[in-house]
């Protein structure tokens, strides 16, 4: 099994289709988290801001702030459904998300698990995330999302898309590059977490996050949704 792993969270996994808090799916994060830590594994999470962080800021466009400004929105957004996850973990947990890398640094002196939401405007938490797994040397990076892998087209959109089950760094950029990047408005992965996970080559894998189980699963190396890695 891997040693270091970074686990990105995504914010449409935390709420349930009505938009309430999914406390059991939270719970069940907690619980596959804790177990992953007590088998000896160092954990970083990373949550995203979800429909919450997608209302607040339609508003803000709106009112047609700067975008930076709106996904400051997003980022504090993002670090309050951290702490929901931080309060299910109790006292596996760093106490606060860190806010930026030196907060990181900080904080991985603990032996907990490290749990935050963004950084910093113009990239999604994806991109926090690869940042987080480059800094930590983590082994892989793992992509709880509401679908269970890359498709070659969005399966929203288009009900003929087929699940692709490996890519490498550049064929995964052609199908991302065609997304938005307007804040609220990152879908499956942005550039800037691509341009990471590339110029680092870390083994990332998309998987449905739905199932908290498949992050064990992820984790233990079992072929599961999406791998995108050097081929
Ligand atoms: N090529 C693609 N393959 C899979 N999903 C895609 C693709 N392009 C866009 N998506 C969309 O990305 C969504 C996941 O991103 P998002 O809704 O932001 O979830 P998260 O809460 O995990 O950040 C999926 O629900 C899917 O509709
Ligand atoms: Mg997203």
């Amino acid at each position: 099994m891997v040693k270091s792993v970074v686990v990105k969270i995504g914010g449409s996994l935390i709420f349930t289709e009505k938009g309430d808090v999914n406390v059991d799916r939270i719970s069940q994060y907690a619980q596959v988290l804790s177990t992953l830590k007590d088998d000896g594994m160092n954990l970083c999470v990373v949550v995203g801001g979800g429909k919450a962080a997608r209302d607040f800021i339609k508003v803000l466009h709106k009112f047609n702030v700067p975008e930076a400004q709106s996904d400051m929105m997003g980022i504090r957004v993002s670090r309050i459904n951290a702490l929901l996850l931080i309060a299910a973990l109790g006292k596996a947990a760093y106490p606060c998300p860190p806010r930026e890398i030196p907060e990181l640094a900080k904080a991985l002196t603990t032996d907990k698990i490290i749990v935050m939401g963004g950084i910093q405007p113009g990239q999604s938490t994806n991109a926090v995330a690869a940042v987080v797994a480059e800094y930590t040397r983590s082994d892989m990076l793992i992509n709880a999302t509401s679908v269970d892998g890359v498709y070659t087209d969005d399966p929203k959109e288009d009900p003929n898309a087929k699940k692709i089950d490996e890519l490498d760094y550049d064929d995964f950029q052609e199908l991302v590059i065609k997304k938005g990047s307007r804040a609220g408005e990152y879908a499956l992965f942005d550039l800037v977490a691509l341009k990471i996970v590339s110029r680092s080559s870390i083994l990332t894998k998309i998987i449905n996050g739905s199932d908290p189980n498949n992050i064990l699963r992820a984790a233990k190396g079992e072929k599961i949704g999406t791998t995108i890695h050097r081929r």
